[in-house]
């Protein structure tokens, strides 16, 4: 039987599905902005890693799983092209919201769909994408296992998936200011944004959901399990976020 850890307010794992919604639509308005200062920028320079490598053709049709603001979808609009097709899932209704007005707004308004869905009850049937992507989706879901292999089922046999998630740097001498800023500073910096009205408490939710979460080598085991093959992990920032791809082996 698997370990039962809890979220926020003790919530157990299996009840992410809960509180996961709730706590984004609080933070959606927020969110994009919230992202940059955090990562003082560096989001930006794990996307267009991921641009490079995640190995998305042109022309595919792509799932965005836990699309959230649109931010991967708008970028994975680009990286398919004027031919390509981009769906995105998602639990919350208030990231979803943001995310429609940015789409709406962008040059890919045509290219791109965004809907209410679960990871793990994906509503789409086997086979149907060329592609599956997923950003900082991972950690939030209750049941990885699942997601994983929903990602796999849905996409045609040979299409890519790929998944880029905070992870586990390596605890070297290098990376202890790091550990600091994510188990010290990042709660502060929530509970500054609190008193300054933003209302981003949820943030200390960050580091407990890495804390139960797979170290890389772990994912890719994972993800061989739900059926991917071809599972390659790159390292990004020390190894603070992982982009990890594979091929699926279909349903
Ligand atoms: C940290 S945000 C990432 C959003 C977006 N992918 C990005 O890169 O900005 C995590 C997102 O995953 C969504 N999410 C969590 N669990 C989910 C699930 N089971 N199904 C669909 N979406 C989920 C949340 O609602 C949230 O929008």
């Amino acid at each position: 039987m698997k370990a039962q850890t809890r979220g926020p307010g003790g919530h157990p794992q299996a009840e992410k599905s809960q509180f996961i919604p709730p706590l984004f639509d609080r933070i959606a308005p927020h969110y994009d902005l919230m992202n940059i200062v955090m990562t003082a920028g560096v989001w930006r320079v794990w996307q267009r890693a991921f641009r490079r490598r995640a190995g998305i053709p042109r022309g595919a049709r792509v799932l965005d799983v836990g699309c959230g603001t649109a931010e991967l979808s708008l970028m994975l609009a680009g990286m398919t092209g004027p031919q390509g097709r981009v769906v995105g899932v998602d639990l919350s209704a208030g990231m979803l919201e943001v995310g429609r007005r940015k789409v709406a707004r962008s040059r890919w308004a045509a290219n791109i769909e965004l809907g209410q869905g679960d990871a793990l009850h994906l509503p789409f049937a086997d086979g149907s994408f060329d592609a599956a992507a997923s950003a900082f989706v991972m950690r939030n879901v209750a049941d990885l296992d699942r997601a994983l292999a929903e990602m796999r089922r849905v996409v045609r046999p040979g299409g890519r998936v790929a998944i880029l998630e905070l992870s586990h740097p390596p605890q070297t001498p290098l990376m202890a200011p790091y550990n600091w800023y994510f188990r010290h500073v990042l709660p502060l910096l929530g509970t500054w944004a609190v008193r300054a009205g933003l209302p981003v408490a949820p943030y200390a939710w960050l580091p407990k959901s890495l804390e139960t979460f797979p170290g890389a080598e772990a994912l890719a085991d994972r993800m061989r399990s739900a059926g991917l093959a071809e599972v390659e992990i790159l390292r990004l920032t020390g190894g603070i976020v992982c982009l990890h791809t594979a091929v699926s082996s279909g349903a």
